[in-house]
């Protein structure tokens, strides 16, 4: 595809909706993908920096996932079963339970929804209110949780609440999530006492929403102390503890959840991107079983469960999840994150690093410079796209099997991108 085509000879410009946003920046079509290498129809290839923002944890078109799928398409697999049991659910099922939910000690029920991350948000929310009996729900500063209006509403960024056309995004309270307000102002001293003043304005909650570490919100990743603290108050108010995992989730900030090792328990826990292993839709919420007291079918959807992704997630759960190894090369890459992206920081004055494990980015200060260096990385064939509250953080998010040889070359890049726009403001040698 050329940029130069005209909207007559354009066929995205002249029939896709003009909502599509990152075929803007990355103005190729792709052709094929394996691993973190996107090939473009011109035979150019692209490290993958962006792993469809963080569904592609185990890269593009993982060998085993893709045999075990064509397989069960050979063998006239259910391709839809609605909510139907089926030998794949099951199988999913069964791995879910005995690498993630058993060894953590977790009895949470796994509750299958419709297929994107935005469909469990809705679920989670609307179950904490028929749970409690209470309308209100607490969402964070640069909380990012789906575009649906339920999930919208909890949704920080006003751009996006925009999208809504003005319709009012009703029952939530945003509260200033940790350091929002500076390194000095307790954020949970504020919400505890805003919570426990009968005449603050606020109604009882029914749930707190939260991500651990903000994937589109700019990288902010809340301490254990904060994560314990609120976990601590949502109980004291009678609320639920909503973790959503949908970005932070199934091993990109270190483990299999944001929240191990945190010594929270989440009454519920939202998962999609990741989930199939393979870029399908696949989303579901883990819900604590006194919790579950839904009735049969109340909260209904045609897609749920999608047969396909039971077939590549339970490959994912066994191929990743059953020992250290995964885990271990996080830990390593994660190291060699950290320790590169200080060096271009350190190109850029002020700038400094976000997020955790392979979640991580640099505030490089403005959202036009991100953009720049966004846009470079792409013409030296490497694609990163930005984060944030005005798109300061530029965000890597590669894909947590990606060569270590692969890796290096994609921070080259990136160094190399930083370096080539000058004059960038130097920081102080
Ligand atoms: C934390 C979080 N929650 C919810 C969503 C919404 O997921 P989806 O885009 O699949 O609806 C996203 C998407 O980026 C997300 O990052």
């Amino acid at each position: 595809m050329s940029t130069v085509e005209t909207a007559e000879t354009n066929i995205y410009e002249r029939r896709e909706s003009a909502v599509r946003s990152y075929c803007r920046s990355f103005p190729v079509s792709f052709a094929k993908a394996e691993g973190s290498i996107l090939t473009d129809a011109e035979g150019n290839r692209y490290i993958d920096f962006l792993a469809g923002c963080s569904s592609l944890n185990y890269g593009h078109n993982d060998p085993d996932m893709k045999a075990a799928l064509i397989a069960h398409i050979e063998r006239n697999g259910i391709a839809h079963g609605l909510d139907l049991h089926t030998e794949e659910k099951a199988a999913f099922l069964e791995a879910f339970e005995h690498h993630i939910l058993t060894p953590r000690g977790m009895d949470h029920r796994v509750m299958m929804v419709g297929p994107t991350g935005t469909n469990a948000v809705e679920a989670a929310i609307k179950l904490a209110r028929k749970v409690t009996g209470r309308r209100n729900v607490i969402a964070f500063t640069n909380g990012f949780h789906g575009m649906t209006l339920g999930a919208l509403a909890l949704t920080g960024n006003r751009s996006k609440r925009a999208g809504a056309g003005g319709v009012s995004l009703p029952d939530v309270t945003h509260m200033p999530y940790e350091n929002s307000m500076g390194e000095d102002v307790d954020t949970l001293a504020f919400l505890e006492a805003t919570l426990n003043n009968p005449s603050a304005g606020i109604e009882p909650p029914a749930a707190f929403v939260v991500e651990l570490v903000q994937g589109e919100g700019g990288l902010n990743a809340a301490s254990c102390e904060w994560v314990q603290g609120l976990a601590r108050i949502a109980k004291e108010q009678g609320a639920l503890l909503i973790i959503d995992d949908i970005q932070a989730g199934m091993g990109r900030t270190g483990s299999f959840f944001s929240f191990d090792h945190m010594g929270v328990e989440p009454d519920m826990v939202t998962l999609a991107k990741s989930l199939s292993g393979y870029g399908l839709p696949f989303a579901c919420v883990l819900v604590r079983p006194e919790h579950d007291i839904w009735t049969p079918a109340e909260h209904n959807g045609t897609f749920r469960g999608n047969s396909h992704a039971f077939v590549t997630a339970k490959v994912a759960l066994e191929k990743f999840w059953a020992d250290d190894t995964l885990r271990n090369q996080i830990a390593l890459k994660s190291q060699v994150l950290e320790e590169r992206l200080h060096g271009i920081a350190s190109r850029i004055e002020g700038a400094r690093i976000k997020g955790r494990g392979m979640m991580r980015g640099v505030d490089v200060g403005s959202g036009e410079l991100a953009d720049r260096i966004c846009a470079e990385c792409f013409r030296r064939g490497l694609i990163i796209e930005t984060s944030g509250a005005h798109g300061e953080v530029v965000k890597v998010l590669a894909a947590l099997t990606i060569p270590m040889d692969e890796f290096r070359k994609g921070l080259d890049i990136l160094e190399a991108a930083v370096e080539s726009l000058s004059p960038l403001p130097m920081a102080a040698e």
